[in-house]
């Protein structure tokens, strides 16, 4: 196979054609990151990691851990370390198979940061200005307002170009940087031809956004100051029960989906995703019965759901020897397909070929 068909088919190159044989369909490839900033949230998993477990049946994908995007925001060493193996752990826990799944972390491929440089040089200063997640991140942390920040969107379009994704999941606050990398593909084969292929924003058939359990008109978030507002994938199940019980609800009884109603929607939303029950049949199933019922019946749901994933975490980490072997391999894997794109922006943008 020549160097510019592998590059054409991504991920792993699985594709096999016999001669006379009619060439399959080319499995699609999904990439996503996912910052290690904390236990992630019953909200990440509902919106993202789930989903990215189901996706491994259908596509080829790379997911990993953005730890360079966290170094933006000053990180204290041994917890953004000890964050990085969490996270990259918890991905595991959630059902991420690295046998199916290409699973790393991020600074293990340099090849993340070099290809980020080559960006940065494609990417216009006025576009960087106006990312709003820049100027909000700006605000909040005046007094380390870095480049790196500035540029944030660069590594991220490398992060996602090096391994040819058609699709990539992300979430709202992402899309802006998604559709930044989008410019930059267009501005980039324009000068040097066919480089990159254009990916596409991925939007789950069923999307959930899951709301803070103690105002559900704020998104669910692992920085919120009252823990009651947000479900740690790690929580125990009292912890969980106990937070679905105090959950800000309205002054009615009936347990229906409705606008205005958006503490009941948000707990409804989750037990829908989480037992695979339509609206209309949990509506019918709590029909008459209260919202305590209701909160209760959330509640332990979540609990048994997460209890696997809660288990298999504390397993994982017990085995730091096992963990090193999967995250190697990843970044082994990863390196090898991305140094294929690598070569060939720098061959095309005139870099001298060692
Ligand atoms: N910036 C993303 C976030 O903070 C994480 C991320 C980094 C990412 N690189 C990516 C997501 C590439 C998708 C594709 O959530």
């Amino acid at each position: 196979m020549n160097e510019e068909t592998r590059n054409k088919n991504g991920i792993g190159n699985e594709q096999k054609k016999s001669p006379g044989e009619k060439p399959a369909e080319r499995k699609k490839i999904i990439l996503s990151g996912i910052q290690p900033t904390g236990i992630f949230t019953l909200g990440n998993y509902i919106g993202a990691i789930r989903n990215w477990g189901v996706m491994q049946e259908e596509y080829h994908c790379a997911y990993f851990i953005a730890d360079l995007h966290s170094l933006t925001v000053r990180q204290e060493p041994a917890a953004l370390r000890k964050q990085s193996l969490e996270a990259f752990a918890l991905l595991l826990a959630c059902g991420i198979d690295p046998d199916k799944s290409l699973v790393f972390i991020q600074s293990h491929v340099h090849n993340h940061a070099e290809l980020s440089w080559i960006l940065s040089c494609n990417s216009s200063f006025g576009a960087l200005s106006r990312m709003t997640q820049f100027k909000d991140k700006a605000a909040r942390h005046a007094d380390n307002v870095n480049a790196g920040l500035f540029t944030y969107p660069a590594l991220m379009a490398a992060d996602i170009l090096l391994y040819q994704p058609d699709y990539v999941p992300v979430g709202e606050d992402q899309r802006q940087h998604l559709e930044f990398t989008r410019d930059i593909v267009e501005h980039f084969n324009g000068i040097y031809g066919n480089v990159f292929r254009m990916p596409e924003a991925y939007i789950p058939k069923a999307g959930a956004r899951v709301m803070s359990l103690q105002d559900p008109a704020k998104k669910m978030s692992k920085s919120d100051p009252n823990p009651n507002a947000y479900i740690s994938i790690l929580d125990e199940p009292n912890v969980i029960i106990n937070k679905f019980r105090r959950a800000v609800t309205d002054s009615e009884t009936e347990v229906c989906f409705r606008e205005g109603k958006d503490g009941i929607n948000n707990l409804m939303t989750i037990y829908s995703v989480i037992t695979g029950r339509s609206l209309d049949q949990i509506e019918r199933d709590f029909a008459g019965k209260g919202y305590g019922d209701f909160k209760a019946e959330v509640g332990s749901a979540v609990a048994e759901k997460l209890r696997p994933i809660r288990e298999d975490f504390a397993r994982f980490m017990q085995d730091k020897e096992w963990l090193a072997q999967q995250y190697r391999r990843g970044a082994e894997k990863a390196a090898e397909i991305s140094a294929r794109t690598l070569a060939k922006v720098k061959k095309k943008v005139g870099l001298l070929m060692p």
